[in-house]
């Protein structure tokens, strides 16, 4: 049995992990706005102004910090006056990049920011570079936040007075791809013209992103921290985030594995592919702190998760997936890459909120019912650090490897709450073995609050919509608190939360 002897000194606490790590993403792809958290005011569905309120619930549960929005691909296609005024009157465009279906344009800027009230979360706007104007993105930040003027007039008009506070923006998406096939070096002057325009208002700072690295691209991100983050002439950082996409992706893109079933294989597949994230954090990082050294410039991991074949019979353009105990132990492991690095990732989104890749709701079509998939649980157990100053963990931990590449079997974070409660998370990233894990706390004799376990009797198993609770968090038994030690057994393929008063 693979055993971890880890030493956490809790009484060193370190840099903030910035909650925004635990955001969440929804493009207009598939049926992850429409027929997901939108079902319209007339729907059956309980909403409230057109948002399902069981999602609603279940992302305020979790506390989600920001959400991101329009896109994805869609965003460098997406014209926002096209989102505003009268329903009725607004254009039906085609969504060309996902499946080709009619864009009605139901859900636009304050439809999308009413959700975001509901949500207690701040949204993260995707700006249009690819095919928008500087003009464009200039007047979309000020319908949002102008006090007089033109647009505010306009945004009165359509139903709100009161000025929004938008901080969260993306200045393109993709843009070595989707979002225009730039080179890095046409991005970084692109950049600079964008966000010229993309002003400041009064009290009202905006915290720019601007398009980071398609995986291992370190020269996107040398270039776009050369180039894009000030003006020719110097002057202030351009951009606060910088951002990164990485997907987990078993099998190729040509020829992507199913979510479910898989064997132990499939399983390590996806443990040594999501493992690669700590390397390109590293690396992007390595960029960032010789060109950054004061790190006052977030990497913004802002679209990651695993992405599989699409479930049979649905629409290959829609990317709907299920989903097993193998994402939740890849998202519990992704988050814990995040933390370790916190001091540079301040901001990062899972893909995507409902109905597409690695979400945190399933729904049934045409309005039905809901289920929430194993990652929504570990994103409820990894809620206590958000905000919470990390502790260093450090110790013994067992190494696994699929076809070279190598992952850790066990993996730990540790925090320190704002009310003096210490939270550990770990998982156990071994198909077949149990893992025994021995906890010394320094600083503190730990008092047990809480133990919560994800785990399933078998890895493939789904939450359906007939068994939704299929895997659910339970109490974690059998955890042994003596002095400043603790010691617990994970199953094979698991995630705990360990919280100590
Ligand atoms: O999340 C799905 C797509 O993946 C996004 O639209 C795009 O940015 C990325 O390639």
């Amino acid at each position: 049995m693979p055993r971890a002897h880890l030493a956490i000194a809790a009484d060193q606490p370190g840099p903030v992990i910035d909650r925004h790590i635990f955001g969440h993403f929804a493009e207009h792809l598939g049926r992850c706005i429409y027929d997901g958290l939108w079902v319209g005011e007339d729907s059956p569905v309980p909403n409230t102004r057109g948002w399902r309120n069981d999602l609603v619930a279940a992302l305020r549960q979790i506390r989600v910090p920001n959400l991101r929005w329009p896109g994805g691909c869609f965003a460098d296609d997406y014209h926002w006056r096209d989102g505003i005024g009268p329903r009725a009157m607004r254009p039906r465009r085609i969504n060309a990049h996902w499946g080709g279906v009619v864009e009605d344009n139901a859900v636009g800027t304050h439809e999308f920011l009413d959700l975001c009230e509901q949500l207690g979360c701040e949204p993260y706007l995707a700006g249009n570079v690819g095919s928008g104007s500087p003009r464009e993105l200039r007047e979309w930040v000020e319908y949002c936040h102008a006090t007089t003027g033109t647009l505010a007039d306009e945004r009165a008009a359509n139903g709100r007075r009161a000025p929004w506070h938008v901080r969260l923006w993306g200045v393109g998406n993709e843009n070595w791809g989707c979002g225009g096939n730039m080179t890095a070096e046409y991005y970084a002057n692109e950049y600079r013209r964008f966000a010229t325009y993309t002003r400041d208002f009064p009290d009202r700072p905006l915290f720019r992103v601007a398009c980071g690295a398609n995986g291992g691209d370190f020269h996107w991100t040398e270039v776009v921290m050369r180039d894009g983050y000030r003006g020719p002439l110097g002057g202030a950082p351009m951009f606060q985030g910088l951002s990164l996409h990485y997907y987990t992706v078993p099998g190729s893109w040509e020829n992507k594995q199913p979510a479910s079933p898989f064997g132990h294989a499939g399983w390590k597949a996806v443990m040594a592919a999501g493992w690669k994230m700590d390397a390109l954090v590293r690396g992007h990082r390595a960029v960032m702190d010789r060109l950054d050294p004061a790190a006052a410039t977030a990497l913004v991991v802002d679209e990651w998760g695993s992405w599989y074949a699409v479930e049979p019979g649905t629409n290959p353009g829609f990317l709907y997936q299920q989903q097993t105990v193998r994402d939740a132990v890849l998202a519990a492991l992704t988050l814990n890459i995040f933390i370790n690095h916190c001091e540079r990732v301040r901001l990062a989104n899972l893909a995507q909120t409902v109905n597409v890749l690695q979400a945190i709701a399933l729904t049934e079509e045409g309005g039905g019912r809901l289920v929430l998939t194993p990652t929504w649980h570990v994103f409820g157990l990894y809620a206590a650090h958000q905000g919470a100053k990390r502790l260093p963990v450090q110790g013994d931990a067992p190494v696994s490897a699929h076809e070279g590449l190598e992952y850790p079997a066990v993996s730990a974070t540790a925090s320190l709450g704002g009310d003096g409660a210490i939270t550990v998370t770990l998982c156990n990233t071994d198909p077949a073995e149990p893992a025994a894990v021995t906890l010394a706390l320094t600083g503190r004799a730990p008092k047990l609050a809480e133990a919560r376990l994800l785990a399933s009797a078998e890895l493939t198993t789904c939450n359906t919509f007939d068994r939704p609770d299929a895997v659910a968090t339970r109490p974690l038994d059998g955890v042994r608190v003596a002095g400043q030690n603790v010691s617990a057994t994970l199953p094979p393929g698991a995630v705990a939360s360990l919280r100590f008063a």
